[in-house]
């Protein structure tokens, strides 16, 4: 295949098939990171469920993780399914392990427009959607604040199509609040836990093509307005859902990053998987288009910025969320994240491991 060899001499040349299933990989190449000394925090989201309850999936989490995020159980409907309920129970247990096991914890996400549940279709007017907005990121920033000092405010605030900053997701708090939502949610947020970090999420940053331009450039816009608004925010979180698909735009990316770093703000991946319906079957052919994807895409980001945090969504390619959205047509499993179904390392776990060590 044309392509994966051109692809093979750019990450150094004397065959990356057996560079990167061997442990030379990282020593024979130059450094991934821009400089930093101490290890980039990994982590992985996690299934609640499993968290203690499947041995093999706790000890892979116990071993390669330093933080979790939780895949769900955070959402605002499973923490508030009725106005006047909160549920706490997940949230807890998953916040009692990461305490337990001196893992830190990213808190996602006070606000997505993904799920909601339905009383707040109810809410009815700007006044009423503040009060609510305010007294949800009121209790659930103030239950986590031991666990949680990095949250994921507003998730995917831009629609997929966005070219300017304005072009916002229809959500309960957009349609009673308009574009000021976002500000009142970082708001809320900063003034319950004032050293928590704050993190605007967004995907589709990173590829060629003019769609992921205009995200590019609407996200920039989001950022710069709130920013000369005085509104608080600390941190941009790429989530790097990767297409195996889709080449990095890696000037178009850098030059991003490098905007938001001129802009005091500090860069976290926050979702790391390689989607690879569209990839070669030959499983060996496919772990390492999938680590090459994400080595374009982490050593664009770190050519311009270091990471403060590197989180894939999962850690085994046994519990992923890929094949919900992104079967492959020839029913082979998919194979999007750091270990196989088995817990093995594959070469996406040692891009991983070069960026965190900065080798
Ligand atoms: C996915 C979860 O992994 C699934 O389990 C869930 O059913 C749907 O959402 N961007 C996000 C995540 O911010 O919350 C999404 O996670 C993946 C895309």
């Amino acid at each position: 295949m044309a392509t994966f060899s051109r692809r093979e001499t750019l990450l150094g040349g004397a065959g990356v098939l057996g560079a990167l299933a061997g442990n030379a990989l990282a020593r024979s190449q130059s450094p991934i990171s821009s400089g930093t000394h101490s290890p980039i925090p990994f982590g992985a989201a996690v299934r609640p469920a499993l968290l203690g309850s499947d041995a093999d999936y706790t000890r892979a989490i116990l071993t390669y993780c330093n933080q979790i995020v939780a895949e769900g159980g955070f959402l605002f409907v499973d923490l508030h399914p009725q106005r006047k309920e909160f549920r706490f129970d997940e949230a807890d247990r998953v916040s009692a392990f990461a305490l337990a096991n001196g893992l830190g914890l990213r808190g996602h996400t006070l606000v997505w427009y993904g799920v909601m549940p339905p009383w707040t279709e109810e809410i009815s007017s700007a006044a009423e959607a503040e009060r609510e907005l305010e007294r949800h990121i009121e209790t659930v920033v103030s239950r986590y604040g031991s666990s949680i000092r990095s949250w994921n405010v507003v998730n995917e605030a831009l629609r997929d199509d966005a070219k300017r900053g304005s072009d916002l997701r229809p959500l309960i708090w957009q349609r009673r609040l308009g574009a000021d939502y976002i500000a009142i949610a970082l708001r809320a947020a900063r003034a319950t836990d004032p050293s928590a970090e704050l993190v605007l999420n967004e995907y589709d940053i990173e590829f060629v093509g003019d769609r992921f331009r205009g995200k590019r450039a609407a996200f920039c816009e989001l950022v710069h307005t709130l920013l000369d608004q005085g509104v608080p925010l600390d941190a941009i979180g790429l989530q790097g859902h990767l297409k195996g698909d889709l080449d990095i735009d890696k000037e178009g990316l850098g030059a991003f990053v490098s905007e938001m770093r001129k802009a005091g703000l500090k860069i976290l991946v926050t979702e790391l998987d390689v989607v690879d319906n569209q990839l070669p079957a030959d499983l060996r052919m496919r772990d390492v288009e999938v680590a090459l994807r994400a080595k374009d895409f982490l050593a664009a980001i770190a050519a311009e910025a270091p990471l403060s945090a590197l989180l894939a969504w999962g850690i085994s390619d046994r519990f992923t969320w890929v094949p919900m959205y992104f079967k492959r047509s020839d029913g082979l499993p998919n194979r999007p994240l750091p270990l196989d179904a088995e817990y093995k390392p594959k070469p996406l776990m040692q891009i991983v491991d070069r960026v965190r060590y900065g080798v």
